[in-house]
């Protein structure tokens, strides 16, 4: 038998799952929730009481009346004469429910606002009626998006992890990548703009963070033609696995640079392999992903944001072909266009380098 703990958070997983799509997609419905929830929570006798009558109505009441906001149901459509006084209420279904949600929206002013909002009550309603989600298991997702939030601050963005290790992030880079184009990958949380402009094949890090690389490829468009002044934006963790704003050993902007390409759009630069590294899990996703039973680590990588003049920027990673994730990659960031073999320096390549990798990207018109 699992651990009441552990097995809450087991049943929870497609609860949270849902919900936080749902967080995601739209922040005016979040906005919504979070007025609500707040309306509720200044509600002078207690900050859940509004919530829990409304889920709980035979709850004694204080000064015995109902809640105020449960109601509403009550005033649909009367069918058959049931005996007690005007006719029985039709009982209402999931479905007709629905139907009523997405009618109070379907003015919705802006088109694309529309579309979203219909799209996300349809899903959402669907996942709650096919889980049969308690109210238990609906207030449990609340309070996970709440502890979500409040894990947020100007440093760790909790709700992009938590839609990464939901390949949510993934997705969402799919659907908006560029034909022809290097494909794309996660962001993640940990890149700082303003990285220095760097010598071409300049060294990235120090000497301790690792075992000696160079890096190097062309830029070009879909049909091959090199671009020059291409910048490549690069960053990547030191071999124990931490990044330079995670580090406090290490100086700012250790392992991140920009470089420029020159005409024939070459690049190359000296930096570290990259090592396997965990996401965080002292909030709430690391909960969902010990609840899940997966591990948190991310297949090693080197960052880049590639973009030119006139063409559609990429953000993606250069993945080691050696790592034992890149079949369980926790944020689902592995495409096997972006694998690599960092293979042993040879006799032809530079003498202070023990491994050289090579990775052209290709950039499509904007
Ligand atoms: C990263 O590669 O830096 C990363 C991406 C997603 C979540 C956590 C870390
Ligand atoms: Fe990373």
């Amino acid at each position: 038998m699992l651990p009441p703990r552990l097995l809450r958070r087991v049943v929870l997983a497609p609860l949270v799952i849902a919900l936080a799509i749902a967080l995601i997609v739209l922040s005016p419905l979040i906005a919504v929730l979070a007025l609500t929830f707040s309306l509720l929570r200044r509600s002078p006798s207690g900050r859940l009481r509004g919530l829990r009558l409304l889920l709980w109505p035979a709850e004694p009441v204080p000064g015995g009346g109902r809640d105020v906001a449960a109601p509403s149901l009550r005033r649909l459509p009367c069918g058959s004469d049931g005996g007690q006084g005007g006719g029985t209420m039709t009982v209402m279904t999931p479905d007709q429910l629905t139907k009523q949600v997405l009618a109070a929206y379907a003015s919705t002013p802006d088109p694309r606002l529309r579309q979203v909002l219909t799209s996300l009550i349809s899903h959402l309603h669907a996942f709650a009626v096919e889980t049969r989600l308690t109210r238990q298991e609906w207030l449990a997702g609340v309070e996970f998006l709440t502890a979500t939030g409040q894990k947020c601050d100007d440093e760790r963005q909790e709700f992009i992890l938590l839609s990464d290790v939901l390949g949510f992030s993934s997705l969402v880079d799919l659907i908006n990548a560029a034909d022809g184009a290097t494909e794309s990958t996660v962001l993640g949380p940990f890149y700082v703009p303003g990285a220095p402009v760097r010598a071409m094949g300049e060294q990235l890090g120090r000497p301790e963070d690792g075992s000696p690389t160079l890096v190097r490829g062309r830029v070009t468009d879909p049909a091959g033609e090199p671009l020059g002044g291409a910048s490549l934006d690069v960053w990547q963790s030191s071999s124990n696995g931490l990044y330079d704003t995670q580090d406090p050993q290490q100086p700012p902007f250790n392992l991140r640079g920009v470089f420029v390409t020159g005409p024939d759009g070459a690049y190359q630069f000296r930096t570290v392999r990259p090592a396997s590294y965990p996401v965080p899990t002292d909030g709430p996703v690391g909960d969902m992903l010990r609840g899940a039973g997966r591990h948190n680590w991310r297949a090693a990588h080197i960052h880049a944001i590639v973009s030119a003049p006139g063409y559609r920027p990429v953000t993606t990673h250069i993945f080691d072909a050696e790592n034992p994730y890149l079949d369980s990659d926790t944020v689902f960031g592995v495409k096997d266009s972006l694998i690599r073999p960092f293979r042993p320096a040879g006799p032809a390549d530079p003498p202070d380098v023990s491994y050289v990798t090579e990775m052209d990207f290709v950039l499509a018109a904007q």
